[in-house]
C-alpha cells in the first residue's frame, strides 16, 4: 500500500502554502513547496553568474545544483550546498528573477523530474514514512503529478490575493505588492496554465472562505479518495 499524493495548484497570494502546510499537519503528510525549487534554481544561477537568457547554461546549473528539500510542514527548509537558504529564497532579488527560470521549458522539465522523485520517495517511505505528501505549485495537478489521488486548484479574486500577500509580508506599498503578485502571474502564465482547472481537478474558490474552511475541504477530499 503506498501513501497518498495531494496536488494543489494556484496563483500567487491564493494561500497555497498556509493551507497545504496545515493539511500536511492534520494528515501526517510531508509538504513540498515546488515554488522553492524554482527559487533555489534562480539563486544558483545568480550565484554562478549565469545569463538567464542562455537557456542551456541555466539548465546545466540546475542539473548539477546540490539542493536538499526539507519536507516538514512545521519547518520547510531548503539547503544549497549544505547551507540553509530558505530566507534568501523569499528575498526581493530572488523573487524578481524566479520567473526567468519558470518560463524556461527545459528548466521546468528538470525541476519537474526532481519534484517527481521527491513525491515518489515519500509515498513509499522518506520523511512521512510512506504516509504521503502534499505538493503545491502551478503545474502539479497537470504535469508533475497528474495521477495524484487528490487534485485541487485554488483560486481567489485578484484583489483578494494582493491583499492576502500584503498582509503576509507586512508590506507598506500596496502598489508594489500588486505588481509583484499580478505581474509575476502574468509572466508565469505564459509557460503554464494555473487559472483554469484541468479535467478531474477540483476548483476551490477561496475568495470568501477562511483558511480553516479550505483546509477542511481538502482534508475531506483526501478522506474520500482513500475510502
Ligand atoms: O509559489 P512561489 O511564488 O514560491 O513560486 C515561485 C515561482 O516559481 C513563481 O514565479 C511561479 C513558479 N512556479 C512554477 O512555475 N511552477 C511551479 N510548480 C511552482 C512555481
Amino acid at each position: 500500500m503506498s501513501g497518498i499524493v495531494i496536488a494543489v495548484d494556484g496563483p500567487s497570494g491564493v494561500g497555497k502554502s498556509t493551507v497545504c502546510r496545515e493539511v500536511a499537519r492534520r494528515l501526517g503528510l510531508s509538504y513540498l513547496d515546488t515554488g522553492a525549487t524554482y527559487r533555489v534554481a534562480a539563486l544558483s544561477c545568480m550565484n554562478e553568474g549565469v545569463d538567464f537568457g542562455d537557456a542551456d547554461a541555466v539548465v546545466a546549473v540546475i542539473e548539477t545544483m546540490n539542493v536538499e528539500m526539507m519536507l516538514d510542514p512545521d519547518e520547510p527548509r531548503v539547503t544549497l550546498d549544505g547551507e540553509d537558504v530558505s530566507r534568501i529564497l523569499r528575498s526581493e532579488t530572488v523573487t524578481g528573477m524566479v520567473s526567468e527560470v519558470a518560463i524556461n521549458l527545459d528548466a521546468r522539465a528538470v525541476l519537474g523530474e526532481f519534484q517527481r522523485d521527491i513525491i515518489a520517495h515519500e509515498v513509499t517511505g522518506g520523511r512521512s514514512g510512506g504516509v504521503g505528501i502534499i505538493a503545491e505549485g502551478r503545474d502539479i495537478t497537470t504535469v508533475v503529478a497528474p495521477d495524484a489521488d487528490v487534485r485541487v486548484l485554488l483560486t481567489a479574486d485578484p484583489e483578494v490575493r494582493v491583499a492576502r500577500r500584503a498582509l503576509e509580508i507586512d508590506a507598506s506599498d500596496i502598489l508594489d505588492v500588486r505588481e509583484a503578485v499580478l505581474g509575476r502571474d502574468a509572466k508565469d502564465a505564459k509557460a503554464v496554465e494555473f487559472h483554469e482547472a484541468a479535467d478531474g481537478v477540483v476548483t476551490i474558490d477561496t475568495t470568501e472562505l477562511s483558511i480553516d474552511q479550505v483546509v477542511s475541504a481538502i482534508v475531506d477530499l483526501a478522506h474520500r479518495a482513500v475510502l
